[in-house]
This record gives structure tokens, C-alpha cells and sequence, in this order.
């Protein structure tokens, strides 16, 4: 998906540019809206430019709302549905063709009657159904509520010019940690929304695979029926977007894998060639008190899982991506939905496990019931902060759910690199902020 998304944004300057050139070409004959509608000359054939603004499509006509920024009035084309190709879309760049005629509609003294469509730059928002959504970097949410927060404040110098106001927004405020929050308000309206963005932790971690400033590609979901919807968009997401990598740059690929991680090529074709294998929390523990080798950390039910459980879990289950699902009820934040189990309390929550390096993507269904949820929010003290939330719940609430994944830790994964900080050019981490 990234990769598409880097595609998207390449094809719209491609698109953007082919268009201008094509537009001082189309445009000699071309007659601008504003006179078109102005010139109230019915019967008279001409040709406009401009922008769909929106599309009905019924089953024996097709009416469609052009503007080309001449006036604010859009034109309406009236045509046959034989007309209306799968590429034309909210927001293309059409010329058309047809006869200027007396409307019959209120609010407009003419519409165009068309006999050609042509789309001159398509305009495709969704990247396999997912619409990209712009989350912002400085919130007020804790998202994960694990309080490890970067706060954002005014620089001394300002402070002291800015006395009366302790905080420039109002209440304090944070470098985001995940834009999952944002996306299941957005959700709400366009189904399937993603995101691609710098995220920030204060993880005081010199690990291998902890940054201070990572990317993270975060995805959600309305109207999902259960956790294998989730899991199954993390795997088609890994599969394609390596896939993709492989294709479009197999030489920076095989130079890694031949320089710096050896053998790798073979490891990434059994995650690209197999199912990834699922089990639950309970299994996974039972895995590792049930076997002989010897961890640092006791595993024990209701405890996280330490990177040495998750690469052992790996490891036991053929070294092929494993999803572990339905976490303890207290391991995971707030938003997660309870699943009302007993006697073993747990979450429909997900993390999705790759060789090598431990927890690459971690997801979950989200808490859509009311009352569970503003129980976990009061029991928490956090109802207040977060009423913009429940209010979610309260109008129109749909099953759904989501999961990000981190794209440092990807890019680790699918080039063997051993440490994160050689996977980003200007690495952030506790001590360290070159440049
Ligand atoms: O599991 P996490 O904390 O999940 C979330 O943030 C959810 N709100 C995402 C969602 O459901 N929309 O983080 C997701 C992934 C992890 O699996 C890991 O790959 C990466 O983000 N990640 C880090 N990568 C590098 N450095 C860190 N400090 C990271 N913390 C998390």
C-alpha cells in the first residue's frame, strides 16, 4: 500500500503535468463555463474543460456536475450511461463534448446534452478501496495510553513573550503516536481510510528495533465481522507491498541481501510463499512455558511478550509471520474490544510476529459498544478527554477495526537488517538527535 501510495503521488504529478499540456492543446476550441452558461446560445454544439464535482449515474441516464473555476456554478452534462467509463470519478479532468439545451431542472437555465466524454487526468483517491487520510502529527490523545508522550510546547524565547498564555493551543499537546484515533473518525464515513505518517514515542529503549521517530502505516476498517478481517488486509498488505519492492527494485534488493543479510532472499520467499500461521495468546504462552529452552524473561500468562518469547513463537511455528490474537484484557489499551471472556479475560486484539525481529504490526477490533467502552474510559479517568470519542459510539457506531505497522521495523524485515537505526537515513532515539 505505501508503495502504491508513493505511486499515487507520482502518478498525480505525471497526471498533473501531462494534463497541463494537454489542457493548451484541448483549450483553443474550448468554451469556459461561466460563458457557456452565460452565452444561453441552446442548440449551439460546444466543447468544455473542467472537473467532475459529482457523478449520478442511473440506469438510463448519466448526469454529471462539471466547474472549471470560471464561476461558482457547476454545469450540468446530461448523457447516456454507454458513456460513463469506470476510470470517470470525483474530481477527473473531463472535456466534453454536446449540445447546449434548455434545462428543465430548477436552479439552472441550461444543461449540456453529451455525445463525448473524454477524461483527460483520472483521479483515483483509493488505493484498493482505502481512501488516504492526512492524520495530523500534533494531538491531544495518548493513543496507545502507555504515557509515552513527546509534549509540544512553546521554545523558552517564546514563552516568556507568551506570559499569559501557558499553552499556545489551550491544553497541552503531543507529537502523535498513532493516527488511529483520527482514522476511526473517519472511518465513520468513508468505510476504509489509511494512513502514512511520522509517528513518536519517548520509549527510553536502545533496542534494535525501538526509534524515537518512526514511520507507521496505519489502516481501519468499518463493518468488519471479526479479527480474520483485520489479519487478512495485514497479510495481503505485507505480500503486495513486497511484492511491489521486488519488482520495481530488485537490484538495491539483491544487494542487501547478498552484502548485508546473506541468506535472507530464502527467509523472505517462505513469508511471501505461506499462509501465516495464527494462534492465540493462551496457546502462545502455553508454547513457551512448555519448552526447554531458557528465557530471560519467565513467560506467564497475563505478561507481555518479550522480543525473545516473539522470535521464539516464530521460530516454533516455521519460521513464517505468526499472528498471536486475543491478549489479556489489562495488556492492551483502552480502545481494544472486550470479549467478554472467562475465566482467562481477553481482547480481540492482534499482533502480527516476523522472523528476526518480534512484533511487526499490532491491530485489534475496537471497543464499539457504549457502555464497555465508557466503562473502560471511567475506570481509566479518562472519559473525559475522551468524549469526542464516545460520541462515536453514540451515532451510527460500526463494528470495526484497524492496525498499524511500522515501517522501519518492514523494511528490517524484508532487507534483514539487524538494527532499526540502519533501516532510516537520521535515526531518533534516547541520547541521540544528529542534525
Ligand atoms: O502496536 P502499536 O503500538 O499499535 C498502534 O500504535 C496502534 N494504534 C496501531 C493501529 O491499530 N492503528 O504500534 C504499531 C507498530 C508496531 O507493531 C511496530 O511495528 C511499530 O508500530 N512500532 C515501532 N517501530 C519503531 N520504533 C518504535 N518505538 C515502535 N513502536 C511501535
Amino acid at each position: 500500500m505505501f508503495t502504491q501510495w508513493r505511486f499515487v503521488i507520482s502518478r498525480c504529478h505525471a497526471v498533473a503535468s501531462v494534463t497541463a499540456c494537454k489542457n493548451r492543446f484541448y483549450s483553443a476550441n474550448a468554451i469556459r463555463i461561466r460563458d457557456a452558461i452565460n452565452s444561453q446560445k441552446v442548440g449551439d454544439q460546444l466543447k468544455i474543460q473542467g472537473w467532475v464535482r459529482s457523478i449520478r449515474s442511473q440506469k438510463e441516464v448519466l448526469f454529471l456536475h462539471v466547474n472549471d473555476g470560471s464561476c461558482l456554478q457547476n454545469l450540468q452534462v446530461v448523457a447516456d450511461p454507454s458513456l460513463h467509463d469506470r476510470k470517470l470519478t470525483f474530481g477527473s479532468a473531463v472535456q466534453i463534448s454536446g449540445a447546449l439545451v434548455k434545462s428543465l431542472h430548477k436552479g439552472q437555465d441550461v444543461e449540456l446534452h453529451a455525445s463525448d466524454i473524454r477524461i483527460i487526468g483520472s483521479c483515483d483517491p483509493l488505493d484498493n478501496g482505502f481512501l488516504q487520510i492526512h492524520t495530523p502529527i500534533i494531538t491531544s490523545n495518548d493513543c496507545e495510553g502507555a504515557g509515552e508522550l513527546f509534549q509540544v510546547e512553546l521554545a523558552q524565547k517564546d514563552k516568556k513573550q507568551n506570559d499569559e498564555r501557558s499553552h499556545f493551543f489551550s491544553i497541552p499537546v503531543f507529537l502523535t503516536v498513532s493516527g488511529q484515533l483520527h482514522l476511526e473518525a473517519i472511518a465513520g464515513a468513508f468505510s476504509q481510510v489509511y494512513t502514512f505518517g511520522p509517528t513518536f514515542r519517548a520509549e527510553n529503549s536502545q533496542s534494535r528495533r525501538h526509534l524515537a521517530e518512526f514511520y507507521m502505516v496505519e489502516a481501519e476498517m468499518s463493518f468488519t465481522e471479526g479479527l480474520e478481517d483485520v489479519m487478512k488486509v495485514m497479510q495481503s498488505l505485507f505480500k503486495t507491498v513486497t511484492d511491489n519492492v521486488l519488482s520495481q527494485c530488485p537490484e538495491d534488493v539483491a544487494l542487501f541481501h547478498k552484502h548485508v543479510s546473506p541468506g535472507h532472499k530464502e527467509k523472505l520467499d517462505r513469508m511471501l510463499h505461506n499462509d501465516f500461521k495464527v494462534i492465540t495468546y493462551t496457546e502462545a504462552v502455553h508454547i513457551l512455558k512448555s519448552c526447554s529452552h531458557s528465557f530471560a524473561f519467565k513467560p506467564e500468562w497475563g505478561s507481555d511478550l518479550q522480543s525473545e518469547h516473539e522470535k521464539y513463537l516464530v521460530q516454533h511455528c516455521g519460521n513464517v509471520p505468526l499472528f498471536v490474537t486475543n491478549y489479556p484484557y489489562n495488556l492492551k489499551p483502552f480502545y481494544a474490544r472486550d470479549n467478554e471472556d472467562h475465566p482467562n479475560h481477553t481482547v480481540a486484539a492482534v499482533d502480527l510476529l516476523v522472523p528476526g525481529i518480534g512484533e511487526l504490526c499490532g491491530g485489534s477490533l475496537r471497543e464499539d459498544r457504549l457502555s464497555l467502552l465508557q466503562s473502560r474510559l471511567e475506570m481509566a479517568g479518562l472519559s473525559d478527554v475522551y468524549h469526542w470519542y464516545l460520541e462515536l459510539r453514540q451515532f451510527g457506531s460500526v463494528p470495526h477495526g484497524g492496525f498499524g505497522m511500522g515501517f522501519e521495523r518492514y523494511l528490517q524485515c524484508i532487507l534483514g537488517v539487524d538494527n532499526i537505526k540502519d533501516t532510516i537515513p537520521f535515526p531518533r532515539f534516547s541520547y541521540s538527535c544528529l542534525l
